[in-house]
C-alpha cells in the first residue's frame, strides 16, 4: 500500500520518527505486529519495523534507528512523499487486558517502540521498565510515563534512573507486588534473562523476536528461529513467541 508520510521526526542522531496516513493498514493493525516497508535507495527488500502507536483510527506510527542501507534511505524520505508498506504483518501480542495493571512491560533499546502501541491497547495502565546504554540513549520517557501506572527506567552505565539491569528492575517489582504477564522486546540476552525468570516464577512471558527477513509473508524461510523443538518463521508465526518455548 501507498502511504503519505504527514509527520518526521529526529529524537535523537541516529533515530527517525514516522507517520504515515493510512487508514486501512490503522484500522486492522494490533500490538506488537510490524510493517515490511520500501525504504528505497540500493535496499530492494523491505525492511520490517514494528508499529508503534495508531492514532485517529488512521495515522501509524514507527520508529526507526538508521543501520544500514535500508534505513538510510528511509530516513531521507520527505513529509508528503509516499511510501510503500505492507501489513500489518504477524501476529502481534496476546492482551490480557483483565490484568493489565499488574501486567509489566519490559523494552530494551529500540525494542521500546512496540511496547508504547501495547501499553495503549491494554487498557488499564501497566507497569513499564525500559532500559538502555546511558542517559543519551533514553527516549520516550514521557510518553511511556503517559501511558503507564509506573514507569521504571535503568541504564547500564548509572547515567540515568536506575543504575542496572532491566532483570533487577524486574525482580524488585516481583518482591514488592504481583506480576500477572511480563511482554518484552529488546535485545536477545535480556529477553533471554527474563523468559527464564518468567519460567522459575510461573508468570507468562512473551516475547517479540527480531531476525533478518526477506519476504516478510512466511514464503521463504529467511527468518526462521526454534521454538519447542520445531523451526518457526518469525514474520508468520511470530513475531510474538511464548518465552518460554523459545530455544533462544
Ligand atoms: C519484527 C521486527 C520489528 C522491528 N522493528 C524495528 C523498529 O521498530 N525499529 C527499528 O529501528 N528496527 C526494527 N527492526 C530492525 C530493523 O528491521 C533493521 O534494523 C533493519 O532491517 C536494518 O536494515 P538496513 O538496511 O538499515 O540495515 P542492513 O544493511 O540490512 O544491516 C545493517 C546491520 O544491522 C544488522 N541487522 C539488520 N537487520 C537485523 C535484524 N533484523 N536483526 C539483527 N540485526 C540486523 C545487520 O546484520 C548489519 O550488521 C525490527 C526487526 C524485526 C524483525
Ligand atoms: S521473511 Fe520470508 S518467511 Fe519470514
Amino acid at each position: 500500500m501507498i502511504c503519505e508520510l504527514v509527520k518526521k521526526e529526529q529524537p535523537k542522531e541516529h533515530i527517525y520518527d514516522f507517520t504515515v496516513l493510512c487508514p486501512e493498514m490503522a484500522e486492522q493493525a494490533k500490538a506488537g505486529q510490524f510493517l515490511h516497508i520500501l525504504c528505497g535507495g540500493d535496499a530492494y527488500l523491505r525492511r520490517p519495523i514494528s508499529i508503534c502507536d495508531v492514532t485517529e483510527g488512521k495515522y501509524l506510527r514507527f520508529i526507526f534507528e538508521v543501520r544500514g542501507e535500508g534505513t538510510k534511505s528511509l530516513a531521507e524520505k520527505k513529509v508528503g512523499e509516499s511510501i510503500d508498506i505492507l501489513g500489518p504483518l504477524g501476529n502481534g501480542f496476546s492482551l490480557h487486558p483483565e490484568d493489565a495493571e499488574d501486567a509489566l512491560l519490559i523494552g530494551g533499546g529500540i525494542g521500546i517502540f512496540p511496547l508504547l502501541n501495547l501499553a495503549k491497547e491494554l487498557g488499564n495502565k501497566p507497569n513499564v521498565i525500559l532500559g538502555f546504554r546511558n542517559k543519551d540513549a533514553v527516549m520516550m520517557e514521557d510518553e511511556f510515563s503517559a501511558a503507564s501506572s509506573k514507569l521504571m527506567i535503568a541504564t547500564d552505565d548509572g547515567s540515568y534512573g536506575f543504575h542496572g539491569l532491566v532483570t533487577d528492575l524486574l525482580k524488585q517489582q516481583m518482591e514488592t507486588g504481583r506480576v500477572s504477564h511480563i511482554y518484552t522486546c529488546g535485545p536477545t540476552p535480556m529477553m533471554r534473562a527474563i523468559a527464564e525468570i518468567g519460567k522459575e516464577h510461573n508468570i507468562p512471558v512473551q516475547v517479540s523476536l527480531e531476525e533478518r527477513m526477506g519476504c516478510g509473508v512466511g514464503a521463504c524461510v529467511t527468518c526462521t528461529c526454534m521454538v519447542n523443538g520445531g523451526r518457526k518463521r518469525v514474520c508468520k508465526d511470530g513475531p510474538v513467541f511464548d518465552g518460554a518455548e523459545v530455544e533462544f
